[in-house]
């Protein structure tokens, strides 16, 4: 349906006009700032909201377009539009219904982050609302993928802690050679490199990079697969990009470093601080002293502040076999972040997923250990890099008896005859092993897992 309509904008005699017309605020954002008359075509994207003052404008029109708070114009601007039906197909709230509200945002720039939290990677770039929002739409987007099927929750799925209970995750062009990570607390890391081999040097850095990936979602530019410049070109066709960039960066071009910016601040955004452990945390700090961390906290269970007592405490040995002590856990995924020590080496998983025969010694990051296991006691999926370790069990077996390779951390070293080329014993106990997984347990919180505010925003 094609219309031709004629736009005045006479700020006086508007008003009048403006009550017999069905006005939401939602039908229309109008694009490029309007500042003289022009011809408006349907492949403009309109966007007027901050341009033009208080009143909806419209002459010889059911489309009612609204114009919300902004500053003065000339009194009088009249121009032609042609219009061939676009503005009342574009709606927010037809993408998003309800869970978008660019008046009234989601809180991702104040959450509270308790202040025991030191480590804090933002760096130049804090986290805004808008920013945030706009990155969780991108992080929801399936058009961020060449053939629209895989966005970054595929593989990080907010029900299992941003993570994914496969082993390798599928992504546009088969399965990725690493298992997914968690994103809960990415933010409050003291390794401020990112990937289980730390190839990317900022969370910035890593935003783009699944983007291009030909595996993850395609836009690598090579083998003949576009690159992303022609995604820029798709996402310019998608009506909210336009109107969330102008709102978060004050105009609607679409590059790389704003991709990133927007992306990084959603996954900085998502973040744990309500489980049991923070509750006892609280308790003892609020009651002073020293040590608190190693207190018991009043809220555990007695086999709870054992575990506690057993990941905080570094090992004894004698001859390279444990013979009292902890387990030394927290040397390197230190609590209260419980976030990976940024000098660890590798703690021997050397697995490479899908080659039996291959070994990879190049993995010195891991995850925040909060939220391994989900509120029900399953963990978040398998752990480790290769997905390797599938229980608790398995992961604590793996910790008992370390095989040692080229790269493995010397933390994890001194076994039988001691020296370097033995892997640490730790002769875990049937009554260890109970407590430090009743331990890990408590460090899962459950607002993360059902915050909506980091939910999948699209209705369809
Ligand atoms: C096809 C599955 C897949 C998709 C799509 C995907 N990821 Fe990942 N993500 C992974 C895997 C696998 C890893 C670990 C890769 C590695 O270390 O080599 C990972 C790692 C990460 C990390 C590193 C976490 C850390 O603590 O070091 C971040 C952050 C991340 N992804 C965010 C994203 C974002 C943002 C997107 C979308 C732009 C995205 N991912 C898309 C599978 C995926
Ligand atoms: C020398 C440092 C070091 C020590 C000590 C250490 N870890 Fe780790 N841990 C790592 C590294 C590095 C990784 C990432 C390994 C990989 O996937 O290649 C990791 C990974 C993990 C993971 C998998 C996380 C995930 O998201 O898949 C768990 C669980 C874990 N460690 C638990 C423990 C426990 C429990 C202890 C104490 C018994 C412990 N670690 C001691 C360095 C260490």
């Amino acid at each position: 349906m094609k219309a031709s309509f004629f736009f005045m904008f006479l700020i006086s005699s508007v008003v009048l006009l403006a009550q017999d017309l069905p006005c939401d605020s939602t039908i229309a954002r109008i694009i490029q700032p309007i500042t003289q008359a022009d011809t408006i075509t349907s492949s403009d994207t309109l966007y007027m909201s901050s341009l033009v003052s208080g009143t909806p404008v419209l002459v010889q029109s059911t489309v009612a377009i609204c114009f919300e708070n902004g500053f003065e114009v000339a009194a009088s601007v009249s121009f032609e539009a042609n219009i061939d039906g676009c503005l009342t197909d574009f709606s927010m709230e037809n993408i998003f219904g309800g869970n978008i509200d660019l008046d009234n945002l989601e809180n991702y720039a104040n959450q509270p982050v308790p202040n025991y939290i030191n480590e804090d990677n933002t760096d130049g770039n804090p986290i805004t609302d808008i920013g945030a929002t706009l990155g969780r739409v991108l992080f929801y987007d399936k058009n961020l993928s060449v053939n629209n099927t895989i966005a970054c929750a595929s593989c990080h799925l907010q029900e299992f802690g941003f993570s994914d209970t496969r082993v390798a995750s599928v992504g546009v062009d088969g399965a990725t050679g690493r298992h997914s990570m968690r994103l809960i607390n990415s933010r409050f890391a003291e390794e401020e490199r990112f990937f289980w081999d730390e190839r990317a040097a900022t969370l910035e850095d890593q935003a783009t990079q699944p983007i291009q990936d030909h595996i993850e979602m395609g836009f690598s530019g090579n083998d003949g697969a576009p690159d992303l410049d022609s995604l820029i070109r798709k996402m310019n066709q998608l009506e909210y990009y336009p109107v969330l960039l102008t709102d978060a960066f004050g105009d609607a071009i679409i590059t790389e470093t704003r991709m990133q910016q927007a992306i990084a601040q959603f996954v900085r955004s998502i973040q744990s601080f309500d489980s049991k452990f923070d509750v006892g945390f609280d308790i003892v700090r609020s009651q002073g002293g020293n040590n608190q961390l190693g207190s018991n906290f009043p809220n555990y269970t007695d086999s709870e502040n054992r575990g506690k007592a057993l990941y905080l405490t570094n090992p004894n040995n004698q001859n390279g076999q444990r013979v009292s002590g902890g387990l030394g856990c927290n040397r390197c995924h230190g609590a209260p972040e419980f976030d990976i020590d940024d000098n660890s080496d590798n703690n021997g998983v050397i697995g490479v997923i899908g080659d039996a025969n291959a070994t990879d010694l190049t993995n010195t990051r891991s995850p925040s250990l909060r939220d391994l296991f989900d509120g029900n006691g399953n963990l978040n999926g398998p752990s480790m890099h290769d997905g390797s370790l599938t229980t608790i069990t398995a992961i604590i077996d793996h910790y008992n008896v370390i095989e040692v390779n080229t790269n493995l951390d010397n933390r994890l070293r001194g076994g039988p005859g001691g020296g370097q080329n033995n892997g640490q014993r730790l002769n875990i106990t049937a009554q260890e092993r109970i407590d430090l997984e009743a331990f890990l347990k408590t460090l899962t919180g459950s607002d993360v897992y059902t915050n909506d505010k980091w939910s999948d925003p699209f209705i369809n």
